[in-house]
């Protein structure tokens, strides 16, 4: 009988028990990608609370990746540094950390300025460039002390747009086929394994994109298949749409479970699900009932990093998030319901000050 609360092994990366803190973007970093003195409070608060491993928030791989605002970014060799000192704040804990190598959209510079080019109309080289900047993201990773890369194919940010039939249309060798939408993955993946070999190697994919025309799950298992013969070391399952509202303990728990225990009967490698876990017993059930190997949580440590320890303290605990998503638009997206110490605003060269309150 598995158990959250026993020792267990992602490759390379031993774990004290089965529960993964999910990438959660703060959107605090510097335009730069540097991090900010919150960041290190955040991630040294989230270690202390008892979880087995840690994933970063969304982490680009491009200075010039202008998706959203906040994002880390290990684009550059003069913030391996910064990065460093964010993984000894964790290891100082005893937790492994994990970094979310992702790309919000690709732009392309044009006369000085910068335009978002979607799949389809990226040249040749411009598909091997960002495959690069994935790699060269990596190596960064490994000299930072990570344990870990999660490459993020999910939630329709740009690799999850490249591999979907709905967005791809090429007619090259990264269009067509499930197995040529997939080869910018498997270059990545590969890429890394050998210019960072001893990194842990995940994937954050969609089990659908509930997009008409779009991945669905037989699609996204094909895809899974190819990476796990490839030599992915662990799969996280979400979908698009990831942060599911009005979920309750007991009720209506883990939304994409029915695709992941799929998944996990078909790779060799450990699947890891994320979506809507807010009970102990809810957890376990799916470990025991799937070839599930760890669950992974969001927004249950937004309302309560040290919901871990509680857990472990008392099985009885249900996460008092109300999946309210009140976080997504929230400053530093702290939960709602949680008092704030911080606040920030911006300097007169847009960069994040930080001003206690
Ligand atoms: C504020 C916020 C930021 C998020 N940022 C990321 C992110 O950077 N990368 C990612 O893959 N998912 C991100 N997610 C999605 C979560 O990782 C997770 O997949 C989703 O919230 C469902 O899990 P939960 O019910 O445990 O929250 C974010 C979710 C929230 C609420
Ligand atoms: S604001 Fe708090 S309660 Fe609402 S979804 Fe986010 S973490 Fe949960």
């Amino acid at each position: 009988m598995k158990k959250i609360f026993g020792s267990a092994a992602l490759k390379n990366i031993p774990l004290k028990n089965r529960l993964i803190r999910s990438a959660t973007w703060e959107g605090i970093a510097n335009p730069d990608g540097s991090v900010t003195e919150t960041a290190y409070e955040i991630y040294k608060e989230l270690a202390k609370g008892g979880v087995g491993a840690i994933i970063t928030g969304f982490t680009s791989v491009a200075l010039h990746d202008y998706y959203f605002g906040g994002m880390m970014r290990l684009c550059d060799d003069s913030l391996i540094p910064q990065y460093k000192k964010l993984t000894d704040i964790i290891h100082a804990e005893g937790i492994p950390v994990i970094t979310q190598l992702a790309l919000g959209a690709y732009y392309r510079e044009v006369k000085g300025r910068f335009m978002q080019v979607e799949p389809d109309d990226m040249t040749s080289d411009e598909i091997q460039y960002v495959i690069r900047q994935f790699i060269d993201a990596a190596i960064r990773a490994e000299k930072a002390g990570f344990d870990g890369v999660q490459i993020h194919a999910a939630h329709f940010f740009f690799l999850s747009r490249f591999i979907s039939p709905a967005v791809n249309h090429r007619t090259d060798e990264y269009g067509g086929s499930t197995k040529n939408r997939s080869h910018i993955l498997l270059d990545i993946m590969n890429g890394i394994r050998k210019a960072a070999p001893k990194l842990h190697i995940t994937i954050k994919i969609n089990s659908s994109d509930f997009t008409h025309g779009g991945i669905e799950e037989l699609e996204c298992l094909a895809i899974c298949q190819l990476l796990d013969q490839a030599g992915i070391d662990s799969i996280e399952v979400s979908g698009n749409g990831t942060s599911v509202s009005g979920i309750k303990a007991h009720v209506n728990e883990g939304y994409f479970v029915p695709v992941a225990a799929k998944i996990a009967k078909r790779v060799s490698c450990p699947v890891i699900v994320v979506g809507g876990f807010r009970s102990l017993d809810g957890m376990e059930s799916v470990l025991n009932q799937t070839d599930i190997a760890f669950i992974s949580l969001s927004r249950p440590l937004l309302r309560e990093p040290d919901l871990p320890n509680k857990m472990k303290a008392d099985s009885t605990i249900v996460s008092q998030c109300v999946s309210c998503n009140a976080c997504y638009s929230s400053q530093a997206h702290k939960c709602v319901f949680r008092k704030r110490n911080t606040l920030w605003c911006f300097d007169s060269m847009s960069r994040q000050k930080e001003v206690p309150s």
